[in-house]
């Protein structure tokens, strides 16, 4: 139901991701809207409980601004589209598999989950939301989400594939059973695409870690799945190299089939990368719900400032501008500026980095200025 106060209907949206449900859930939902323009005025003459669910409803859509499309989101999007979209190979061919490479922080998750959405929605349209014969008795789960965590083991794998799915009793059995059931769920519910976050805390030293490549080698050999594996650092980490592989060598084999797609920070060391920036700013702040906004405000005047202080990287930039309106909001300011926010204290890479930034700034050694203008970046659902 819509809010008559703040105009939306987002209500708290706390669904859990690695459940059919919540997935079905996130998937389904609208976008966000916008709470209404409202002027100094006009925020003054609320009620006290109006006030509260409005400010409430601020907080809430600048902490989650986006998914924002920059060119290295376009791109990467792209990438999993051709790879998940061509891999169309009949049931005895394995298929090749997408992995998402990047330092913490620079929107992996965003963007996997955006590429995982629509393509869920996509199948749903295409094939209707029940697997199987006309009719068939299988909910269709195009997706499966899948967040790792440390020591992963066979049996915590399939524990967590089976928990996607709802089954009961998901953590009871031996590993084998419960590799059985997730493995039937799978085939069932005509899943295609199976995205695992936090790919890092699979340890190829171990006979565990290397139990579950295979085990990921094995679903895809056996159904029509494409993985995306998303993770920090999995090149160094030795995961996309040949070697590190166990006894069989399986791994290996599995990793001629990854292509591997990169997301990086910011920069503001070349003009594309300048003008990148600016207008990821100015799509920011064409969106951000204060009663004293103005052109230019994160674009122009606090670009250098918000690239030293976010040292280019999405989450940083993010949180620093969602803890800022929220401060903005309460103590009346309603605009952002350096004052506001060097307040706001950040993750603490971000606050190590800043003060080499700040200094190649000052000294004109870095800037984020364009020759030329803007365009703003692309905000919506991906
Ligand atoms: N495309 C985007 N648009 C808007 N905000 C984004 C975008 N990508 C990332 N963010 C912001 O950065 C935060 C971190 O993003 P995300 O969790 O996707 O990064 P990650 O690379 O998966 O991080 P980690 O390595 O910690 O798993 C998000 O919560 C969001 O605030
Ligand atoms: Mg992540």
């Amino acid at each position: 139901m819509t809010d008559v106060v703040t105009g939306n209907d987002d209500g708290e949206r706390d669904w859990d991701l690695s459940t059919k449900d919540g997935w079905f859930a996130m998937v389904g939902a609208a976008p966000r809207t916008r709470p209404p323009a409202r002027s100094i005025a006009e925020l003054a003459a609320m009620g006290a409980g109006e006030r509260r669910r409005f400010d409430q409803a601020r907080a809430g859509w600048h902490a989650n601004l986006g998914p924002i499309r920059t060119p290295q989101v376009d791109a990467v999007l792209d990438g999993l589209d051709e790879i998940v979209g061509s891999n169309q190979h009949d049931g005895d061919k394995v298929k090749p598999a997408a992995v998402l490479d990047a330092a913490p922080g620079l929107g992996k998750t965003t963007a996997a989950v955006a590429f995982a959405r629509r393509f869920h929605r996509e199948q749903i349209d295409l094939h209707g939301d029940r697997a199987g014969a006309v009719g068939g008795s299988w909910q269709r789960v195009p997706v499966a989400y899948l967040p790792l965590t440390s020591s992963t083991t066979m049996r915590s794998l399939n524990a967590l594939l089976c928990r996607f799915y709802g089954l009961p009793a998901a953590t009871r059995g031996s590993a084998t059973h419960l590799a059985h059931r997730a493995a039937e769920a799978v085939a069932g519910c005509k899943t295609r695409l199976i995205v695992v976050d936090d790919v890092h805390f699979l340890d190829m030293s171990r006979h565990d870690g290397r139990e579950v490549a295979n085990h990921f080698k094995w679903l895809a050999n056996t159904f029509p799945v494409t993985f995306v594996f998303v993770g920090v650092g999995l090149g160094a980490r030795g995961l996309l190299a040949e070697g590190l592989t166990g006894a069989d060598g399986a791994f290996s084999q599995t990793a001629r089939r990854w292509t591997v797609l990169h997301l990086g920070s910011f920069e503001i060391g070349t003009e594309p990368g300048r003008r990148t920036w600016r207008a990821l700013l100015l799509t920011i702040e064409q969106n951000l719900a204060l009663a004293r906004p103005h052109r230019g405000v994160l674009s122009q005047d606090l670009s250098d400032y918000l690239f030293a202080r976010s040292s280019g990287h999405f989450a940083s930039l993010m949180s620093l501008i969602g803890r800022g309106c929220y401060r903005a909001i309460k103590d009346g300011s309603e605009t952002l500026s350096i004052d506001l926010l060097d307040a706001v204290r950040i993750d603490q890479a971000a606050e190590t980095a800043r003060k080499h930034l700040t200094a190649a700034l000052d000294a004109g050694l870095l800037t984020t200025t364009a020759a030329t203008n803007t365009r703003p970046g692309r905000e919506g659902a991906a």
